[in-house]
């Protein structure tokens, strides 16, 4: 939206949650808590946001110059950490020609949904208010400061919590944390908060009794899901959140036609994507960057992590890691995938297999108690059961390279470096050390020989 801008909050020193880094790189899901309010502030499209930081500020912004919105964010810089309303005017330098609407939200809001903020904006732009602030009603409310309001209903101002008298901490209305309005009135008053206070901080909160004393007006819209409102002020609110979070991030997939099983043993990262008709197994973790194809089955017990699962796949009791599956492919049970795997369309991991930095080909199989790492098999390959690629000597790591159509009978050793050809064998049981051609047996074992009447004798002593 054009004339609107944001500043968001995450400068906090967090002395109640003890942190060895700022709050607002708490992960939750895959994204630490201030990307869950740059998505629901860039779903506003506005013209630019800018993140105050402070408290080891250095690693917030390292943290998102690499995340998605890194272009789109600027950082100003809260030299002491004396505040809400002084980490607001951190930002006033960089604002300073700007002569449209501002949003002030906290870091540590992460719930904070689209719709929110856009009913805010309606409500703002419809009202010309002096200010708009969220506000929700909570019965007994711990921590939040407090929405004073005359008789006639108008709001007076907010009060911090430690500074509330018995009676305001009765009020149930809350401050939620988010501000509307004008860049001019914002720095215009500002300037006019003062520290006096339990906590000796300039409190952004004050900007309402400031205003409503200058003869401005503020409203309010009122949030009807008070999940909304919670933020991640002490360790024990982490579980709580994190919960709810989860669940928004399920019922997503859910209304977005995957079948989750068990929601209660299902754990999927906010980051991943996945497409209509698969099902989710219980006791399933899909993490990070990873991507899911349609009608594939995940699960029960399997861990993806920055994967790719290609469409009517089926990956179970199994794990996956930095790795991609073709489509029509089946994994498991019980196969581990390590990273830098390709397996192609159509192939087949069974079970107590490990793959490690290797390329499978089209529809070949490695289906039972292999090792194959460093390597490369072609397309139509069959991995006999109990294969081994010998990819390490010790000092360095080998490849294996194996052709199409070609069979590795079971229980081969391969030590690499190796390569196998087109449409060649190995005999059951062979140590391969030197390279097969294509259409080629290779056997590396003791043949067997059969000694006559030896059970016989045997059993005459
Ligand atoms: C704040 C509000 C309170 C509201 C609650 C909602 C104030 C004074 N109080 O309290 O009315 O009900 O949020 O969750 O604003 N921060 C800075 N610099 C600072 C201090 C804080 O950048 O000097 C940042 C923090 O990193 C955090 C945000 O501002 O992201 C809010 O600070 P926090 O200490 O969590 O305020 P609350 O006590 O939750
Ligand atoms: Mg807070």
């Amino acid at each position: 939206m054009k004339n609107l801008r944001v500043i968001i909050l995450g400068g906090g020193k967090n002395k109640r949650m003890q942190l060895s880094f700022p709050k607002v790189l708490f992960p939750i899901w895959g994204k630490v808590i201030i990307e869950y309010v740059l998505d629901s502030v860039f779903s506003l499209r506005p013209e630019s946001v800018m993140v105050v930081v402070g408290y080891q500020g250095e690693k917030v912004k390292v943290h998102l110059s690499k995340s998605k919105y890194s272009l789109h964010l600027q950082f100003a810089h809260q030299v002491e950490q004396k505040g809400t309303a002084d980490a607001v005017l951190a930002a006033k330098k960089k604002l300073s020609n700007f002569k449209g609407e501002i949003l002030i939200l906290y870091g540590d809001m992460p719930i904070i949904s689209p719709s929110t903020l856009k009913a805010m904006l309606r409500h703002y732009q419809r009202t010309k208010p002096g200010a708009t602030i969220l506000t929700t009603e909570i019965p007994g409310p711990r921590g939040y400061g407090r929405i004073a309001r005359d008789k006639e209903g108008n709001i007076i101002k907010i009060i911090e919590e430690k500074d509330a008298t018995p009676q305001e901490k009765d009020l149930s209305e809350i401050n939620v944390g988010a501000y509307l309005i004008s860049a001019e009135k914002l720095f215009k008053h500002l300037k006019k908060i003062n520290n006096y206070n339990v906590q000796k901080e300039y409190y952004l909160t004050d900007i309402v009794s400031v205003l409503t004393s200058a003869g401005e007006k503020v409203n309010s819209v009122s949030l009807e899901n008070s999940e909304e409102i919670l933020g991640v002020n002490t360790k024990d609110e982490i579980i709580n959140i994190s919960q709810i979070i989860k669940k928004n991030i399920l019922t997503k997939h859910i209304e977005n036609g995957v079948f989750i099983k068990d929601a209660n043993t299902t754990f999927i990262d906010s980051t991943v994507k996945i497409k209509s008709g698969t099902t989710i197994y219980p006791f399933t973790i899909i993490e990070g960057k990873t991507v899911i194809g349609k009608d594939a089955v995940i699960g029960p017990s399997t861990t993806i992590i920055n994967s790719t699962v290609g469409n009517l796949t089926s990956v179970m009791q199994s794990y996956l890691e930095e790795s991609t599956t073709g489509n029509n492919c089946k994994v498991g049970p019980f196969s581990r995938i390590r990273p830098g795997s390709i397996i192609a369309d159509k192939a087949r991991i069974g079970n107590f297999v490990e793959i490690k930095k290797s390329k499978i080909g089209k529809s070949s199989q490695i289906n039972h108690l292999s090792y194959i790492g460093d390597a490369e098999i072609g397309e139509n390959t069959n991995i006999g059961a109990g294969t081994i690629t010998c990819n390490y000597d010790g000092k360095s790591k080998h490849q294996t390279i194996i052709g199409n159509n070609s069979f590795v009978g079971s229980n081969s050793i391969l030590v690499a470096p190796i390569k196998i050809g087109n449409f060649s064998y190995t005999a059951a049981g062979s140590t391969i050390t030197k390279n097969i051609p294509d259409y080629a047996l290779g056997v590396g074992r003791e043949r067997q020989i059969n000694i006559e009447n030896w059970g016989r004798k045997k059993n005459e002593k």
